[in-house]
């Protein structure tokens, strides 16, 4: 792992005096405003969070480090015969803060091969789960398994310096990231594959061996693996899954503890596992309306019946997002460049044309445009995966590299325990009626 510390550690040392010299001098500037409505609804829009990896634009979309999702389509390194970027390339940049040259890449593979070897306690705490269980539940059952490994909770109980904590977060996210291929591709054959397993291949780079796993060895399936763990992996820090493994960090839970929690907030459907409920949606209105190429008119009509039923279109709309997510716009130009004529992709298309205008016309929705589940299902299906129900636990094999890399930024930051203030309503009407002026911590 040497040369990736190494830089790492210079990156660090220098962004944390740069942080102390900025706080020295603005520390008492006010970043903005907080009004009740925001108290109440969700924190929306109220910045309190420090997250170097990504910044999410309203209207632009994500940046990671500064780069666009085309940008890095175009910049990070390519497996020997592919066209997608590597998401150990990504990883490299959201940690180190540069774009890596194919040679940091091949090390980043490298360094995850040699840790991938996932022990057999692990494999058993799964096992203990019925065959029912959901692949999310059984997931994250896995990722706390593998705790017992953990060198920071290790260091901690021996004693280790604050200063220090940066390093053992560090090999701690590194073989996690390793690791949870494995973890993922045991659940799916496990689940759905009648328990057959299939042994990593240690030539391939890290989604080309987690399709390999899974059981997909065709070319195109391994080049979406790779767009896909590059376009989920990060999403600023605000987020459920993201925010979760921050705090839980903050306490200095280990990076497997935070992580697992992050992935419970991503198991929700207002999150990560909308992208089930996207397939399960189309599926269900392909079979109330006895069609695989339902029309707009048709799709207007079961969008109307959906809202009236009083649920949402899952894969549209976006706490912060206002335009369409540039992650959907890939997973549209992947299809149309793999299998334009796919039924399903092209109702997802369809769906895209005929959902935006229905939303808008509630008056309410603040972003009637589709977010990045709403396509990704669609992808996996053409490749044979119907097993919808398992499409999270690929969301969040990509996020660990977002929130893993946040999480070594933040023990190297020393980031403080977080611990906003909450109130009461009753405490509310008093300082309305002018009875307490200011609450005390
Ligand atoms: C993502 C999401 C949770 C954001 O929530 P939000 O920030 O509260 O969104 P808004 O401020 O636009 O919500 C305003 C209203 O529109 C509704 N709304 C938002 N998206 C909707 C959708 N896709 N379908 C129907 N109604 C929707 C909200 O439920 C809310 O209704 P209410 O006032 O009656 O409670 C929301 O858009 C949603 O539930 N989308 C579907 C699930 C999904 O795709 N999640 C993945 C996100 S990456």
């Amino acid at each position: 792992m040497g040369i990736i510390k190494d830089r790492f550690v210079a990156k660090a040392s220098a962004a944390n005096a740069e942080i102390k010299e900025l706080l020295k001098e603005h520390g008492n500037k006010k970043i903005g405003e907080v009004t009740l409505a925001q108290v109440y609804q969700g924190m929306r829009g109220i910045t309190g969070l420090v997250t170097e990896t990504s910044l999410l634009d309203s209207h632009e979309g994500i940046r990671f480090r500064g780069y666009s999702i085309p940008e890095l389509q175009e910049k990070l390194p390519k497996s020997a015969h592919g066209t997608e970027p590597l998401p150990e390339g990504l990883f490299y940049l959201m940690l180190v803060g540069e774009l890596p040259t194919k040679e940091d890449v091949d090390h980043v593979s490298a360094v995850l091969q040699r840790r991938s070897h996932v022990p057999n306690h692990v494999f058993a705490a799964i096992d203990a789960l019925p065959l029912h269980t959901h692949p999310m539940t059984m997931f994250v059952t896995g990722v706390m398994a593998l705790q017992t490994e953990s060198y920071f909770s290790k260091a901690y109980s021996e004693g280790i310096a604050k200063k220090d904590y940066w390093e053992p977060t560090f090999d701690d996210a590194l073989i996690l990231i390793a690791r949870l291929p494995r973890i993922a591709a045991y659940i799916y054959r496990r689940k759905y594959k009648n328990n057959e397993h299939i042994q990593p291949n240690g030539m391939l780079d890290w989604a080309g061996n987690l399709a390999h796993m899974l059981g997909y060895d065709d070319h195109g399936f391994r080049e979406l693996m790779r767009l896909y763990m590059t376009i989920h992996a990060d999403h600023e820090g605000g987020n459920v899954s993201a925010h979760t493994t921050h705090l839980v960090g903050s306490a200095l839970s280990d990076p497997y503890l935070a992580y697992a929690a992050g992935m419970n907030g991503l198991a929700g459907p207002l999150h990560g596992l909308a992208n089930q409920e996207v397939i399960k949606w189309i599926f269900e209105m392909q079979k109330e309306l006895g069609t695989d190429e339902p029309s707009k008119d048709q799709i207007a009509e079961y969008v109307r019946k959906t809202l009236s039923a009083g649920k949402v279109v899952p894969g549209y709309g976006h706490a912060v997002l206002r335009k369409t997510d540039p992650r959907f716009t890939a997973q549209m130009e992947f299809g149309k460049t793999h299998m334009p004529d796919d039924k399903l992709v092209n109702t997802v298309w369809n769906i895209y044309e005929t959902v935006p205008p229905i939303l808008q016309s509630l008056g309410k929705i603040k972003n009637p445009w589709p977010n990045v589940d709403a396509h990704s299902g669609a992808l996996l299906v053409h490749y044979g995966m119907v097993e919808y129900e398992f499409y999270t636990v690929l969301f969040a094999v990509s996020r660990s590299l977002g929130v893993l890399a946040s999480l070594i930024w933040d023990r190297a930051l020393g980031f403080p325990l977080e611990r906003p203030k909450s109130v009461t309503t009753e405490s509310v009407k008093q300082w309305l009626e002018g009875k307490a002026e200011i609450w005390g911590d």
